[in-house]
């Protein structure tokens, strides 16, 4: 296994950047693009390792999608056309393609079988697995179809009314990808609002949907037609450089053409709220997606509460919150967070873990973490977990260390941020 040895630099982030692809709607563009009849290309796609796994899938099933670096080209004569793959279906560490996948695989007439990496495989299914089995697939597995590898026998399915028991965008976005190929009207209503890129991504390939509130309907059986697409920049992404310039004195930082759903810019809120300075412009809005620039410059932060209702708009961002936390004066406590106990890791044990190995002080609880802050974070031997949101936030952290840190399993940043150590090394002056 390789290590990376991360010296601290205390280097500034100065200048302009821009981010790869948002990884959530890159994952949608391929699956409404090979759902879709024509052709639709899609530009500054996020080439990473969960997206690539979208594409083979989709491949898999018969449809042409061409990758010519960051441009995606897909040919498809829509849903009536997709094949029953022959070989098993490899997810790799992807939940998007898991999940949303298998809202589409529910309603096709074939046999599948999915399977994933060690992380994947412990992350449970059964979250999606059971409102499509309500609707009418046959989906089964280890524990009664919870976890990967996963049988599924996809084909007529009826509506449903399901609300979901979890904050997950992925789950209602299996249920609502399911609708579309159901029988009949089928809605999802959620507690707290969670990101929306696919109730986005469905109107701009000319699918009626119909949104109150938290309540989303979509009739099924309609048709979806090809598009050009241009993937904003990714947020969650974007956010570990702008934590980084919060904490390294004398950085002044700009990213460019960057996504600002407001479902997903929570970071932005709780940096200001810590006292980032910042300046947010939207410029333009693309398939129903705000893009615009992000500047900050660093300043001194202080700790705050972050619970309810802005947990789903940080849900991936919250390692490095728990990092900005502890760089800032006084006390942190993240609440309402228990999702992250089913990300790529159990989120609230490794961010803890990892912290407290380079000398914070910080305490988990059983829906999220308490920081005490301004503490100087010391170098050592610590591990990614192969999850790549914890490696890059440890890359972060190394920039304020006093001494250098041995990041173990660097590989796994690939899967959302194949660049991000080049990126990195570019505005570090
Ligand atoms: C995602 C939704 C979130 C997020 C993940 C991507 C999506 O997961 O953590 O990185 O693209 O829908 P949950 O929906 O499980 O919260």
């Amino acid at each position: 296994m390789t290590i990376k040895k991360l010296h601290p630099s205390h280097a500034s982030l100065r200048g302009e950047l821009k981010v790869p692809g948002d990884k959530s709607i890159s994952h949608r563009s391929v699956i409404f693009g090979s759902l879709a009849n024509g052709r639709t290309t899609i530009t500054n796609f996020l080439d990473g390792e969960d997206c690539m796994r979208t594409i083979h899938a989709f491949q898999q099933m018969g449809v042409s999608i061409e990758i010519n670096d960051q441009t995606i080209t897909i040919d498809s004569k829509g849903i009536a056309n997709l094949q029953e793959p022959i070989e098993p279906i490899n997810l790799g560490n992807s939940g998007t393609t898991a999940r949303l996948l298998l809202g589409v695989l529910a309603g096709l007439p074939f046999h599948f079988t999915l399977f994933g990496d060690e992380s994947l495989t412990k992350r449970p299914m059964d979250r999606v697995a059971v409102p499509l089995r309500e609707m009418g697939a046959i989906i089964d597995g280890r524990e009664n179809g919870k976890y990967l590898p996963l049988s599924v026998r996809g084909g007529h399915l009826s509506s449903i009314s399901f609300e979901t028991p979890v904050k997950s965008a992925q789950v209602k976005s299996g249920v609502l990808l399911a609708g579309l190929l159901a029988e009949g009207v089928t809605s999802v209503a959620e507690k707290t609002t969670t990101r929306d890129h696919t109730e986005n991504m469905l109107q701009a390939f000319g699918v009626k949907i119909e949104k109150q509130n938290n309540h989303i309907s979509i009739e099924g059986k309609q048709q979806l037609a090809g598009i050009d697409i241009e993937v904003p920049g990714d947020i969650s992404s974007a956010a570990f450089f702008l934590a980084a310039a919060a904490i390294t004195e004398g950085s002044q930082l700009t990213i460019k053409d960057v996504g600002l759903n407001l479902t997903r810019t929570g970071i932005v809120d709780v940096l200001k709220q810590m006292g980032a300075n910042m300046e947010v412009v939207e410029e333009r809005s693309i398939g129903g997606e705000a893009i615009g620039r992000i500047t900050i410059s660093s300043s001194a932060l202080q700790g705050q509460v972050i619970e309810g209702d802005i947990i789903p708009r940080v849900i991936d961002e919250i390692p490095l919150i728990a990092l900005l936390a502890t760089q800032a004066k006084g006390r942190t406590i993240i609440r309402d967070a228990e999702e992250l106990r089913f990300k790529e890791t159990d989120r609230i044990a490794t961010v803890v873990n990892t912290l407290q190995a380079l000398g914070a002080t910080i305490e988990a609880t059983d829906d999220g973490m308490i920081i005490t802050g301004n503490t100087e974070l010391k170098g050592g031997d610590v591990d990614s977990y192969g999850d790549h949101r914890i490696g890059m936030m440890i890359a972060i952290a190394s920039l304020v260390a006093k001494d250098t840190i041995y990041l173990n399993n660097p590989a796994c940043i690939a899967v959302s941020y194949p660049k991000f150590f080049e990126d990195l090394e570019k505005i570090s002056r």
